[in-house]
């Protein structure tokens, strides 16, 4: 009976190390290669980084991802989550990268990786054109429109009281879009939201709304990793590199924003 309950032990062993295996958050560059597939977590609500189009999901993001997945030889998975779902998709293992227009800020570095910066952004103001609001000390007694969970709504928020403009009062969308379109309709009288959507907002609304000179912030895009998951972060970081020293970065960037 003695080597029955050695045995049992073994199996309670083995068991054990599977099921901690199995809630492990970060999966190895080799993990991903034996699965096929490197799932990548966005919210495509964010042109021109993530935008749908048709039924397709494309963008800035989903191209510098497909570039991640052809170097480790896997097929790419885009995974469409809310903003603010993003980070806890990657700890919880349901996304081995997020590449979301991500600004890499001390606050998400707690809980996540980010690789070195592919993209350099700041917060705009969106405003109706005949708007009176010229600068950001106007907002101070304005209703601002931001995207939940985003360095905007952040900013605006400003529960660390540490943005040098303060604005009247925030409202939270889960979508970009849905802010721009109460702005247009007048329930709101700002949007702060990243740059370059902001100009594709406009670009598709030139006549009803405008983007003022003033940026918010100083930001930088970087993707993120689950905490810890050096292989992956070091191959995310080679393909960046390899992407900017080619010249290949700016190619694909320059598809989708035109050069003024
Ligand atoms: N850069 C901002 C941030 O990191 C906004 C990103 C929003 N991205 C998106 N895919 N909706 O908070």
């Amino acid at each position: 009976m003695k080597k029955l309950a050695k045995i049992a032990a073994f199996a309670m062993a083995a068991l054990m190390a599977v099921s901690a295996a199995g809630c492990s958050s970060t999966r190895t560059v080799a993990d991903i290669q034996k699965d096929g597939k490197l799932i990548m977590a966005t919210n495509a609500e964010f042109e021109p980084f993530e935008y749908k189009d048709g039924g397709e999901i494309v963008g800035i993001d989903i191209d510098l991802s497909q570039k991640i997945a052809d170097a480790i030889g896997v097929e790419l998975e885009v995974s469409d989550l809310a903003f603010d779902s993003l980070i806890s998709a990657l700890q919880s293992g349901k996304a081995d990268i997020v590449a979301a227009g991500m600004t890499a800020d001390a606050e998400r570095r707690e809980s996540v990786d980010f690789s070195e910066p592919y993209f350099n952004a700041s917060q705009a103001i969106i405003v109706s054109v005949d708007s009176d609001i010229t600068g950001p000390e106007d907002l101070a007694d304005k209703t601002v429109g931001v995207q939940l969970g985003t360095t905007g709504d952040q900013y605006c928020t400003n529960e660390d009281g540490e943005s040098e403009y303060t604005v009247g009062g925030v409202t939270r969308y889960s979508k970009g879009m849905e802010a721009v379109s109460d702005l247009m309709t007048g329930r709101i009288d700002a949007v702060v939201i990243d740059n370059f959507p902001a100009q594709k907002f406009v670009e598709n609304n030139p006549d009803a709304i405008k983007v003022l000179d003033t940026a918010l912030t100083e930001e930088e895009y970087a993707i993120a990793v689950p905490k810890g998951s050096t292989d992956l972060l070091e191959q995310v970081n080679a393909v960046i590199q390899e992407l900017k020293d080619s010249g290949e970065l700016d190619q694909i960037i320059s598809q989708y924003i035109s050069a003024e």
